[in-house]
């Protein structure tokens, strides 16, 4: 049963996505409820044109649908559990303009609901594509957990936009109110940034929100030294591929392959795509698709999947996006198709693969990491 949210703008059935049987987490959180009941004490005209940032499954979007408002996200998964979740309360699934990260929001806006994201440059990146869409009556409202809400985020804000102050906290949430000061100069927007990948003469792109954006990250280095060379590999899936740095090298080593870049965030698929794209003078054809992982494929289509999976989802740490991808590998792989994965040894993803799996081995280790392989036994 998907749990209630009580505000007063209704009571709304809401669900997370990818849905889970026995799920323990609800699908907004109490910045949400402060957000929505402070907005209540002074009722908005019903013809205020809002924006909703960073609404994590849709929360927001479906207690204010009324007024029409437009939700700008970087989520597939956000987009999709909203249009579900007003769906589900009966609500007009177009009554929210959807709003991807790539897209900048173009209309005056009355209020603009901000959820605090997890990366701060994202935050910087969306407030200083917004910027000229605000006027100094604008309400702006950033709300989150008080984990959520650094001292940084505030002097981002002040930075960019002008004077904050901030309510009481509230079932461990706060709100922070900002207000435009047209007369404040502001730098420009330095994303997207790049870094060489090392080894290589490529310079990588990345949108503010992509994963280890400044840097390659150390597992992802590690599963780089280590990719196959597998000759009857046809399709090869980078399955969470950020700026798509594993796909880009298992290319390069598999090079009859057909590449397929996956992930959940619009701004990781268009660096991938990019940097795919400059890497091979786009003379090498590859698919780029946004999607819950591979939700949407074909069973038994694919030969070789690789995988960092995510370990986080917004700010909610778990293992339950891996084991959804590791289900969705086993279901899309060919008949001895396989598996790759990097994962901190902590994480135990040689059990979880053993369990869906039926096999999985050690391909190879260090301190921090482990690469494990599982293959798809034909039936
Ligand atoms: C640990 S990062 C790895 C990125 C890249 N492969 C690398 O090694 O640098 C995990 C990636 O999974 C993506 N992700 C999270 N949930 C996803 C989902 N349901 N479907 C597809 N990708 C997802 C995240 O956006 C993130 O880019």
């Amino acid at each position: 049963m998907p749990e209630q949210l009580n505000v007063p703008q209704g009571c709304f059935s809401l669900i997370r996505l990818p849905e889970r049987r026995n799920e323990l987490l609800r699908a907004w959180d109490a910045a949400d409820e402060y957000l929505l009941n402070t907005l209540a004490e002074k009722p908005l005209s019903s013809s205020a044109k809002i924006l909703l940032i960073n609404d994590s499954f849709g929360a927001l979007a479906v207690a204010l649908a009324a007024f029409r408002p437009q939700a700008w996200s970087d989520s597939y998964l956000s987009q999709q559990a909203t249009r579900l979740n007003l769906r589900a309360n009966g609500l007009d699934e177009n009554a929210v303009e959807l709003i991807d990260s790539l897209q900048t929001p173009k209309a005056a806006f009355d209020v603009v609901l901000i959820k605090v994201p997890k990366t701060l440059a994202f935050l910087e990146d969306l407030l200083l594509r917004l910027r000229p869409q605000l006027t100094p009556t604008t309400q702006i409202i950033v709300a989150g957990m008080l984990k959520n809400l650094p001292a940084s985020v505030w002097s981002l804000l002040e930075r960019l936009i002008g004077v904050t102050s901030s309510s009481l906290a509230k079932k461990k949430a706060r709100l922070i109110w900002v207000t435009l000061n047209p007369a404040l100069t502001v730098a420009d927007n330095p994303y997207p940034t790049r870094y060489l990948l090392e080894n290589t003469d490529y310079q990588i792109v990345n949108h503010a929100n992509v994963f280890s954006r400044t840097q390659l990250d150390i597992g992802t280095r590690f599963f780089l030294a280590h990719l196959p060379s597998i000759s009857t590999a046809k399709t090869i899936v980078d399955l969470g591929c950020g700026n798509g740095v594993v796909g880009l090298m298992a290319a390069a080593r598999n090079p009859d392959a057909r590449l397929v870049f996956v992930d959940e965030s619009f701004m990781a698929v268009a660096a991938a795509r990019d940097n795919f794209n400059a890497a091979f003078a786009g003379k090498r054809p590859a698919v780029f698709s946004v999607g819950d992982g591979l939700q949407d494929f074909a069973a038994e289509s694919v030969d070789l999947i690789l995988c960092n999976p995510p370990f986080h989802q917004q700010q909610t740490i778990g293992d339950q996006l891996a084991l959804s991808m590791f289900r969705q590998a086993h279901k899309t792989l060919t008949a001895n198709g396989e598996l790759w994965v990097i994962g901190n040894r902590h994480l135990g993803y040689q059990a979880s693969l053993q369990n869906i799996f039926g096999n999985s081995q050690l391909v190879a280790s260090n301190q921090k990491f482990v690469i494990i392989k599982a293959v798809r036994t034909s039936k």
